[in-house]
């Protein structure tokens, strides 16, 4: 499963980039807005940090707007992926920017339908929003399930990108459902290296060295 970085901070970005697990970028337009400087240097910064898909969203909510913005964004970089939210405009404009060969991620996804309809376009990625379910007391991840299998009863070739990722179970349980992709903020991708065993082991691993082999020798 790909692990994306779901930021717009160039400095948070490049600090994982050293543990060589991310294989892209999703932005939005709150991530976006709260980094300092003009943001589309921003994304050309974050496309040539990574190397790989960065997602970059439109505001516009026409069609016509999400075509012109889409299609600048994608003029940025060759890494950028553009994204659009649901609704008819957004399955439109993911008609046309994919019928042009522009990357198209479908943001903004509740509903297996709406996923059914962004594949339909011709989307690179959906983005249904886990976290944002969960808050609403209704299980994200069975989401994710249902995507899932629906993709693969038509070969869609879609690829399922969670989104609104709060912690680690969401990432163990989108990679257990066969989903492509899992976009997390920093600090859920920090979290997926803990355990206090392995503190507590290396601790005593370290401790029984030094009583025995390392004691001032
Ligand atoms: C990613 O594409 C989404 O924009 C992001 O995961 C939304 O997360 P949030 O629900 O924590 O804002």
């Amino acid at each position: 499963m790909k692990l994306f970085v779901d930021s717009a901070s160039v400095e948070a970005i490049e600090a994982l980039m050293p543990l060589r697990i991310i294989d892209g970028v999703t932005t939005n337009p709150s991530l976006l807005g709260r980094e300092a400087g003009d943001p589309h240097d921003t994304l050309r910064r974050i496309c040539r940090v990574v190397g790989g898909p960065v997602s970059a969203e439109v505001v516009a909510t026409d069609v016509d707007g999400m075509l012109e913005e889409g299609r600048r964004l994608a003029d940025l970089d060759e890494h950028i992926v553009v994204k659009v939210p649901f609704g008819k405009a957004g399955v439109a404009a993911c008609a046309a920017l994919a019928a042009d060969g522009i990357r198209v991620n479908v943001t903004l996804v509740f509903s297996a339908s709406q996923a059914l309809l962004a594949a339909k376009v011709g989307a690179t990625f959906v983005s249904p929003f886990v976290g944002r379910i969960d808050d609403l007391a209704t299980a994200g991840m069975d989401l994710i399930g249902q995507i899932v299998e629906i993709y693969e009863n038509y070969d869609f070739t879609t690829s399922v990108l969670v989104a609104s990722v709060r912690g680690p179970l969401h990432v163990v349980e989108a990679a257990r459902l066969g989903a492509d992709a899992c976009t997390c903020p920093p600090k859920v991708i920090d979290a997926l290296f803990g355990h206090p065993l392995t503190d507590i082991g290396l601790e005593r691993f370290l401790a029984d060295w030094n009583k025995t082999r390392g004691g001032g020798a």
